[in-house]
C-alpha cells in the first residue's frame, strides 16, 4: 500500500515519500476538498462529472483551481499507468495550502494537490447475498453536506457508531428525514418506486447516485428524488446504498429490524446486474 503511486504538488511520487508540512491548512483546519473516483480495467469512471464535482467543491469554498481540465486528466491518466492494478480507487486532495495558523485565507499561498491511486476494494460477495446492516444515527454534519469537504468528524463519528453496532452503514437522520449515509446515497423502495433525497444542501450529490438513476431510466423504474420520512425506513420493500467503492448495496437490516422478506430484493438485483454490465 505504501508503495502506491502518488502525486504531490506536481511531481510523482511513491506514497511513501510524500512529505506535507504540519502548517498545511489541510492538516491544521481541515480546510480542503476532496474527490474519489473509481477506475475499472484502467479506464476512470464517470471522469467528467468527478472533474466536475471537484471544480465545484473548490470553487463553493474559494480554493482558486490550479490546474486546467486537460492537466487533470493527465494526471488522471498518469496514476492509472503507474500502478499495476487495473481496478483503482484514485483518491484527490486539494488544500488551501500552507501558511502561518490563522483563520482567515492566506494571501498568495497555492493550493496543496495531492492525489493516490489504491487497489479498489472489492465488494464482498457475502454482502451482496445477504445484505447489509444498517443504524440510524442523528446528522450532526454542518448545513453544506452537498461540497466534499476533508473535514469529516461528524461522518466518522457515525460510521464508527455503525461499525460498534455490527452494522456496515449509518444514515443520518435531520428534522426525521432520512437523507444519506456517511460515506454514500440511500434509495428507499415502497411499492416499486425508488425514492432518493433531492440534490440539495443536505446530501453530497454522489456521482454513483445520478448513475443509478440513469439505470433506473433505462430500466423503466419509476423514482423520484423527494424527501424521506425517517419511517419510511421501518415500512421499506428494499433500501439500498450507493458510492464510488460500495457500487449499489442492498441493506437487509435497519436499527435491527429485517427489512421486508429480510432477503435483497429483486428491484436491487436488476439495477445490480445492470450496474456491473455498464461499469466497463
Ligand atoms: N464518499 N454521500 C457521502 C457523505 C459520501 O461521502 C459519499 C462518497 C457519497 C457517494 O458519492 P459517490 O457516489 O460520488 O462516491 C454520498 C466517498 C466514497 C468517500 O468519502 O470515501
Amino acid at each position: 500500500m505504501n508503495s502506491s503511486p502518488a502525486f504531490l504538488n506536481g511531481e510523482y511520487v511513491p506514497l511513501k515519500d510524500c512529505k506535507i508540512s504540519p502548517l498545511d491548512r489541510g492538516f491544521i483546519f481541515g480546510d480542503g476538498i476532496y474527490e474519489l473516483l473509481p477506475v475499472y480495467e484502467n479506464k476512470a469512471f464517470y471522469l467528467d462529472q468527478h472533474l466536475q464535482r471537484l471544480q465545484r467543491s473548490m470553487a463553493e469554498i474559494r480554493i482558486k483551481n490550479p490546474y486546467s481540465l486537460n492537466e487533470w486528466q493527465s494526471l488522471i491518466e498518469n496514476l492509472i499507468q503507474q500502478s499495476d492494478h487495473d481496478d483503482l480507487a484514485i483518491y484527490i486532495q486539494v488544500t488551501r495550502g500552507i501558511a502561518p495558523r490563522d483563520h482567515i485565507f492566506p494571501q498568495a499561498t497555492q493550493a496543496t494537490v495531492f492525489a493516490m491511486a489504491n487497489p479498489l476494494p472489492k465488494v464482498a460477495e457475502e454482502q451482496l447475498q445477504n445484505g447489509v446492516e444498517l443504524i440510524t444515527s442523528d446528522d450532526i454534519r454542518w448545513q453544506r453536506c452537498d461540497i466534499k469537504v476533508i473535514s469529516l468528524l461528524a461522518n466518522i463519528l457515525a460510521r464508527q457508531d455503525a461499525i460498534e453496532a455490527s452494522a456496515a452503514e449509518a444514515i443520518m437522520v435531520r428534522d426525521d428525514h432520512a437523507l444519506e449515509g456517511a460515506a454514500s446515497n440511500l434509495f428507499v423502495i415502497r411499492d416499486g418506486t425508488v425514492y432518493t433525497h433531492p440534490k440539495d444542501n443536505l446530501v453530497l450529490p454522489g456521482i454513483t447516485r445520478d448513475f443509478v438513476l440513469e439505470l433506473l431510466d433505462e430500466l423503466g423504474i419509476e423514482y423520484h428524488e423527494q424527501v424521506i420520512p425517517k419511517e419510511w425506513l421501518y415500512s421499506s420493500d428494499e433500501l439500498w446504498i450507493t458510492s464510488s467503492i460500495k457500487e449499489v448495496l442492498p441493506a437487509t437490516k435497519i436499527d435491527q429490524k429485517v427489512v421486508a422478506d429480510g432477503k435483497p430484493g429483486e428491484l436491487w438485483r436488476k439495477t445490480y446486474d445492470l450496474y456491473q454490465e455498464r461499469k466497463r
